[in-house]
C-alpha cells in the first residue's frame, strides 16, 4: 500500500534533501515544486515575458511541460534546467510569480495530475493545504533561522560562492515574511501535520523520523 507525503515548510528548511531521501527509501516519487515556480521564473527571464501581466505568465505555464528525472532534477520542455534555476535572481523572481493566483492554480493542477496516484512525496508551501490536502502523511518542516543560515552558507562555500552569513540571514528572514504574509496560499501548519523542527537533527535523523510516520500510517491502513 502506498501513501501520498505532504512536506510544507519555509525556505532553506531542508525539505527537498528530506523528501529526496525518503522517497530512494520508500521507493515513491519526489516532486520539488518549488522548482517549478523556480522554471517558470527561468523561462519568463529567458524569453523576456514580462512578470508584472500575470495573463502572460499564466499562458506561458500552460504551454510548458514540466517532468522530473530519475534523480529527481526537473526538466523543463524536456530540458535539464535544474543547475540554472539556483541563483539569487531567481530566487527574487520566483518569490514575485508566487504570489500570482492564477499563476499558482495552473501549477497546482499540473501538481495535482502528476501525483494523482498514490506513492508521491511532494514538497513545497501548499501542499498539505491546497495541492494534497488528503495526503496521508502531512509534515511541516522547519528549523531556525540561525540554523537554515548556517547550512545555506556552507552549500555556497561548497560551490566556491563568497557571501557572508548575515546577508543569507536576512535574505531568509524575509522570504519567510513573503511566504508567510503573501495573499495566495502563505505558508500554513495544518492542524493534522507533524512538526518536524531540524535544528538540532542530522538529515539521516529527519529521515529516520518521517519514514517511521510512514510506517506507521501504513500500517494502521493495513489493520
Ligand atoms: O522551496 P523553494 O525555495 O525552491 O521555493 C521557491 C519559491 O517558490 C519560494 O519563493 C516559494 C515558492 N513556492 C510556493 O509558493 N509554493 C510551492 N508549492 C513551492 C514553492
Amino acid at each position: 500500500m502506498k501513501l501520498n507525503i505532504a512536506i510544507d515548510g519555509p525556505s532553506a528548511s531542508g525539505k527537498s534533501t528530506i523528501a529526496k531521501a525518503l522517497a530512494k527509501r520508500l521507493n515513491y516519487t519526489h516532486l520539488d515544486t518549488g522548482a517549478m515556480y523556480r522554471a517558470c521564473a527561468y523561462k519568463a527571464l529567458k524569453n523576456g515575458i514580462n512578470t508584472d501581466i500575470e495573463d502572460d505568465l499564466v499562458k506561458m505555464v500552460n504551454s510548458s511541460h514540466f517532468a522530473f528525472d530519475d534523480l529527481g532534477q526537473i526538466l523543463l520542455d524536456g530540458v535539464n534546467i535544474s543547475s540554472d534555476i539556483r541563483s539569487k535572481e531567481i530566487d527574487l523572481l520566483t518569490s514575485k510569480i508566487a504570489r500570482y493566483a492564477q499563476v499558482r492554480a495552473s501549477l497546482v493542477k499540473i501538481q495535482q495530475f502528476m501525483a494523482k496516484n498514490k506513492g508521491y512525496i511532494l514538497d513545497g508551501r501548499d501542499i498539505g493545504t491546497v495541492v494534497l490536502p488528503d495526503a496521508e502523511v502531512k509534515i511541516f518542516q522547519t528549523a531556525s533561522i540561525e540554523s537554515r543560515a548556517k547550512r545555506r552558507l556552507l552549500d555556497y562555500q561548497n560551490k566556491g560562492i563568497k557571501i557572508d552569513y548575515q546577508t543569507i540571514y536576512n535574505e531568509i528572514e524575509l522570504r519567510d515574511y513573503q511566504d508567510q504574509n503573501r495573499e495566495h496560499s502563505p505558508l500554513r501548519k495544518t492542524d493534522n501535520a507533524f512538526v518536524l523542527d531540524t535544528s538540532n537533527l542530522s538529515i539521516n535523523e529527519s529521515v529516520d523520523i518521517v519514514y517511521d510516520l510512514v510506517i506507521k500510517k501504513i500500517n494502521e491502513g493495513s489493520d
